[in-house]
């Protein structure tokens, strides 16, 4: 059967599009040992395990040429000062790029590179962050309502959540004084062990 052209719709104002494949939720007990403050999160978690994020994505195949897209939408809240966020990924073909449009909400995308480079895009309705290839990216719900973001990346780009998993992200977004602020992880570590 040939590869016919498709159109579908997203809700600027919150919602699924009218098209996906595949819908993937994400609880906060998925999120085990992301959060620096591990006490809070540990109290938040015994009251319910809350879907932190959902990605709605059109299944297309995982090859070069064709591209991933979908939108990802961030729900509000935070675990002691830090706001939800997604896990975060280098894509596994390090050397791939991503667009990120925003639809709805405000937030931050957090970026860092495996050299130490670091950036933080702020995210409001209209606005795009280019994700550079080789740079790792996470995304931040710092509003009270839902972040929703549209998203197309090579599909043959594939993900690599271990590197993130063991040493996070350099860069955490906290509420500090009732606003987003920007401070470093105490708990970052680049791998190499304490003596
Ligand atoms: O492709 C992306 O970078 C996004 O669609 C993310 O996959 C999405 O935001 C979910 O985040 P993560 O894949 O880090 O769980
Ligand atoms: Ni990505």
């Amino acid at each position: 059967m040939p590869d016919y052209p498709f159109a579908f719709n997203v809700p600027l104002l919150g919602g699924r599009p009218t098209r996906y494949d595949v819908h993937t939720a994400r609880t906060l007990s998925a999120m085990n040992g992301q959060y620096a403050d591990q006490a809070a999160y540990a109290a938040l978690l015994a009251q319910g395990d809350v879907v932190v994020y959902e990605v709605y994505e059109i299944k297309r195949p995982e090859v070069v040429g064709e591209l991933l897209h979908g939108i990802s939408i961030v729900h509000p809240g935070r675990v002691g000062d830090e706001y939800f966020m997604t896990k975060g990924h280098f894509h596994a073909e390090l050397a791939t790029a991503e667009v990120y449009y925003c639809l709805q909400g405000s937030g931050r995308l957090v970026l860092e590179t495996p050299e130490g480079d670091w950036s933080v895009q702020e995210l409001r309705p209209g606005g795009v962050v280019y994700v550079p290839p080789r740079w790792a990216h996470r995304s931040v719900n710092t509003g009270d309502g839902d972040l929703a973001m549209l998203y197309v990346y090579p599909a043959h780009a594939g993900h690599d959540y271990g590197t993130i998993e063991r040493q996070g992200f350099r860069k955490l977004v906290v509420e500090r004084g009732g606003r987003p602020s920007v401070v470093d992880n105490p708990r970052w570590s680049n791998g190499n062990s304490e003596t």
